[in-house]
């Protein structure tokens, strides 16, 4: 069993990130979710990730806001892919479930003191600030940690919001390189893999055909999300980017990938927010992340169709 905090900027695809890590219960423990400023602001965020738990029948789930914009520059958003609130394409409810009063940054310091050393792992699915804050703040916590699983980063499928950047990283490049400097054990799903996990029509099909309310208003999430990546890439459905951190915790044999040097570009206007990866090993820096670059597709949606029936 592993006890994880998840860190999001929900997102349609955080979203299912969070609806499959609350349908694991045998594999994992959801200590709490951490809002953070990315897709939408952090007001939209903090909403997202409530009415998706609310969705998930989990209206006691403990959810914090944390940091409203990137570390050391103005917050950029996508509402170009995920809507107006973030949660575009299904109708559902306002929350109910009030957020926790404390700051998600010290809910993450408080837990990882707590919790047993070596028994915690960080599921970023967002821009890194909160993390890099609360490194900053206690670096006493990075070596308590199991794993930082987070998506973000891109390499031979260079990027989503410039030419070179993935958006996770790109919005607050100074908190990725925080993160990936830290020393922590760290697990990354950059577009290289996640542009493979697509929802195709006949993976839409299934999870409509659940005939559950988590199963419709999947299916209407990648329906909304999947215009920007057909038009943009002509990919064959929306990707489901997060998702792939918590598969990885559940179904580590469907990913495969190499331990190499990453670095993240924080200065150049033209590459900022690049992950420089270290591929063929030709840099002499030491490696520092496992960064995936596959996953067993069709392994993957039978996973999650299977554990969205369970909500
Ligand atoms: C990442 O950015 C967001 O738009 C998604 O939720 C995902 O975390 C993909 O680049
Ligand atoms: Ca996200």
């Amino acid at each position: 069993l592993r006890k994880i905090i998840i860190d999001t900027d929900p997102g349609q695809d955080d979203a299912v990130a969070i609806l499959l890590a609350l349908a694991s219960p045998e594999e994992i423990e959801v200590l709490g979710i951490t809002a953070v400023a990315g897709n939408v602001p952090l007001p939209l965020t903090a909403r997202n990730a409530r009415i998706v738990c609310e969705l998930a029948g989990r209206p006691d789930m403990a959810v914090y806001a944390g940091c409203d914009e990137p570390l050391s520059r103005p917050l950029i958003t996508a509402e170009h892919v995920h809507g107006k609130t973030g949660l575009d394409g299904p109708t559902l409810p306002a929350p109910t479930m009030e957020l926790r009063p404390e700051h998600g940054v010290d809910f993450i310091i408080e837990t990882l003191r707590r919790e047993p050393e070596g028994s915690v792992t960080l599921c970023p699915l967002g821009p890194l600030t909160n993390i890099a804050t609360a490194f900053r703040d206690a670096p006493d916590i990075i070596p308590r940690l199991r794993e930082v699983v987070l998506m973000g980063g891109a390499y031979f499928e260079v990027g989503n919001i410039t030419p070179t950047a993935e958006f996770n990283i790109y919005v607050d490049p100074e908190a990725a390189e925080i993160v990936f400097k830290s020393g922590a054990p760290i697990v990354m799903m950059p577009l290289d893999v996640t542009h493979k996990a697509l929802v195709t029509k006949p993976r839409n099909d299934a999870f409509r055909g659940l005939g559950t309310p988590a199963g419709q208003a999947v299916a209407e999430m990648t329906d909304f999300f999947e215009r920007f990546d057909k038009e943009k890439y002509g990919s064959l459905g929306a990707p489901l980017h997060d998702p792939c951190v918590i598969a990885y915790l559940i179904r580590p044999d469907l990913f495969t990938g190499r331990f190499i040097n990453v670095e993240i570009e924080t200065q150049s206007s033209l590459t900022l927010g690049m992950t420089v990866a270290d591929w063929w090993r030709v840099s002499g820096r030491e490696p520092n992340a496992l960064f995936i670059g596959d996953v067993d597709a069709d392994g993957f949606f039978t996973l999650l169709t299977e554990r969205l029936a369970r909500l």
